[in-house]
């Protein structure tokens, strides 16, 4: 095969800088005579497209290539064509492995790269003893391992367990919550919440860190933060200490006239199109519901009832027909057309916010909506809104005491 056609793939090969000294070194040695063992290489489909990449012995190649020789022998690690995607870990191990056994040795600053690819590419129940595992694989000690990737395997571990008291504090049961966390069943998570320990942000936020900063450091969202922050607070107290004056939500609405001009971006997803702003829903838990109650949201989009639910401490289930949308695990998949989730019955709240896009078929909204209504089983809309048709109604199930 011809030497030109052999690629470096950046996402497969570790080395991320080339010694051109050392190109220069080899070629010179090759136009005195001397010769190099072979290189490793792979042929590997990606997008449909066939393509040999090097595995091991990139700097041979390259100096081959500046001598202008052709004579260097090329062995094939696999003989068939492999997936990119199905193989890219194997690919990465195999030709780190080779890189760190002769020529220029592989540096430490690749091998931590190369390691911390491995680490981000694996789903979090595969990073179970993954120190010791790839010690092992790259011949070094666990203690030297740890250093490399002990870090950011701690930290994809605390924002998955952050998911997973999210799920807690929203009324998520230990069998669900293990379900899409990626914790083996529900004693992992029942573990985890004994030792998920809210104190430490409350000393951090005494010591005088704010919460947006507590969240960065510990790689979590905002309203998860003010929820343990917030614990064992009323409602006026939560808006005083949550609320923002640039948001107009440091207390709650007395009238029923709300106006809001901008909305506040650490509720919800801020890239969700056509969602609600924050504080309505922040003002619609305090009117309709109180601390504990179960609030049910059947087209959450990009999530704003649910967060505002962990700012006011009440429990939420929500749900979309299309979830993936907002990429939020605290989101299930389900048509409002059919019937709520066992899970939501009975609940003391619903939030409907609908897609409002549909209006522009005046009928065809109405008749969707008159589907939804229809399984929710609600009551008449209030009196005092009757032109409003069904649009922005919310049903209020229970009376605030
Ligand atoms: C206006 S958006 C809701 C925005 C949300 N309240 C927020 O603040 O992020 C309407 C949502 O309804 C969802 N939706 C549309 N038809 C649905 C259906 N039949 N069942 C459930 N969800 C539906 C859409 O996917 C969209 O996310």
């Amino acid at each position: 095969m011809k030497l030109a056609d052999i690629i470096k793939d950046p996402d497969i090969y570790p080395r991320t800088q080339i010694s051109h000294q050392t190109i220069e070194n080899y070629a010179e040695a090759l136009k005195a005579g001397a010769r190099f063992p072979s290189i490793l290489v792979q042929n590997i489909s990606e997008d449909g497209k066939a393509k040999t990449i090097i595995l091991d012995g990139f700097h041979r190649l390259e100096a081959y290539k500046k001598a202008g020789l052709d004579g260097l022998e090329v062995t094939h690690w696999r003989d068939e064509i492999l997936d990119k995607a199905e193989w890219l870990e194997k690919l990465r191990i195999v030709s780190t492995q080779c890189n760190l056994a002769h020529g220029d040795r592989l540096r430490e600053r690749d091998l931590e790269f190369q390691t911390l690819r491995i680490v981000a590419g694996r789903p979090i129940n595969g990073l179970v003893g993954i120190i010791k595992e790839m010690a092992d694989t790259f011949g070094v000690s666990e203690g030297y391992m740890s250093q490399l990737i002990g870090a950011e395997v701690n930290r994809r571990k605390a924002s998955r367990d952050a998911v997973a008291y999210r799920l807690h504090l929203l009324g998520w049961t230990q069998e669900e919550i293990a379900e899409v966390t990626g914790f083996a069943d529900r004693t992992g998570v029942s573990k985890m919440l004994k030792i998920f320990d809210g104190k430490l942000f409350q000393q951090e936020y005494t010591s005088g860190l704010t919460p947006e900063q507590i969240a960065q450091y510990h790689n979590l969202d905002q309203p998860l933060v003010w929820a343990i922050l917030l614990g064992g607070k009323d409602d006026i107290d939560r808006f005083k200490l949550f609320g923002n004056e640039n948001y107009g939500n440091t207390q709650p609405r007395m009238s029923d006239f709300w106006k809001f001009n901008q909305r506040d971006p650490r509720l919800g997803l801020a890239t969700f199109p056509r969602n609600l702003y924050g504080q309505e829903v922040l003002n619609i838990l305090y009117r309709y519901s109180k601390q504990g109650d179960l609030v049910v949201d059947p087209m959450a989009g990009g999530g704003v009832t649910i967060d505002a639910c962990l700012v006011m401490n009440r429990r939420c289930r929500a749900y979309d027909i299309a979830p993936t949308k907002s990429e939020r695990k605290d989101i299930k998949q389900h048509d409002a057309r059919e019937e709520l989730p066992p899970r939501a019955k009975g609940c003391d709240l619903i939030i409907l916010d609908l897609p409002y896009y549909k209006k522009k078929d005046e009928q065809g909204f109405l008749n969707f909506m008159d589907e939804v209504l229809d399984v929710l089983e609600l009551p008449e809309p209030p009196e005092h809104s009757p032109n409003c048709q069904w649009c922005g109604y919310i049903s209020r199930l229970t009376e605030r005491a």
